[in-house]
């Protein structure tokens, strides 16, 4: 059997993640989240494979791709999952197990934060645990591909 591979994508500004805002983001970076998430997908046998762009259309693009190669997703969208619609359509494309990820709390920040089109799709939202939300999320995702 192929080993199945989980895509972690992220959204602008995520690339600054460990420099960007520490108080709220924490200092950790996305070579940090990539190391977990291979880590948590081993134990379960999973393949991960991490993106990040600042361009919405590069997000779709990448979606799109995960229909053919990824049997879930974890999607930590940041300011996209407030304002795209289109990012919410292309995960609406993908058959397999979606998980929205949070790093920080975001009901608890401002309300423009509190509304997301990208939970319309996701199966499960990570909200508030730092970057360890991201090795949660892919624990969940190896419960439900078992
Ligand atoms: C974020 C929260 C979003 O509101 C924000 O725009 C981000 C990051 C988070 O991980 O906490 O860029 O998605």
């Amino acid at each position: 059997m192929m080993t199945q591979t989980i895509h972690i994508l992220n959204g602008p500004n995520l690339n600054l993640l460990g420099k960007r805002q520490p108080e709220i983001y924490g200092r950790d970076t996305l070579d940090d989240v990539a190391r977990d998430c291979a880590a948590v997908g081993a134990e379960f046998g999973l393949e991960t494979r991490l993106l990040q762009s600042n361009w919405e259309g590069q997000i779709v693009d990448w979606i799109h791709e995960a229909r053919e190669t990824a049997a879930g997703i974890i999607i930590n969208p940041a300011a996209l999952t407030h304002t795209s619609v289109a990012v919410l359509d292309a995960l609406n494309t993908f058959d397999g197990p979606v998980i929205e990820v949070h790093i920080s709390q975001v009901h608890k920040r401002e309300a423009f934060r509190h509304h997301s089109f990208v939970s319309h799709r996701a199966d499960a939202v990570m909200a508030g645990f730092g970057i360890h939300g991201y090795a949660l999320a892919m624990r969940h995702m190896g419960r439900l591909l078992r």
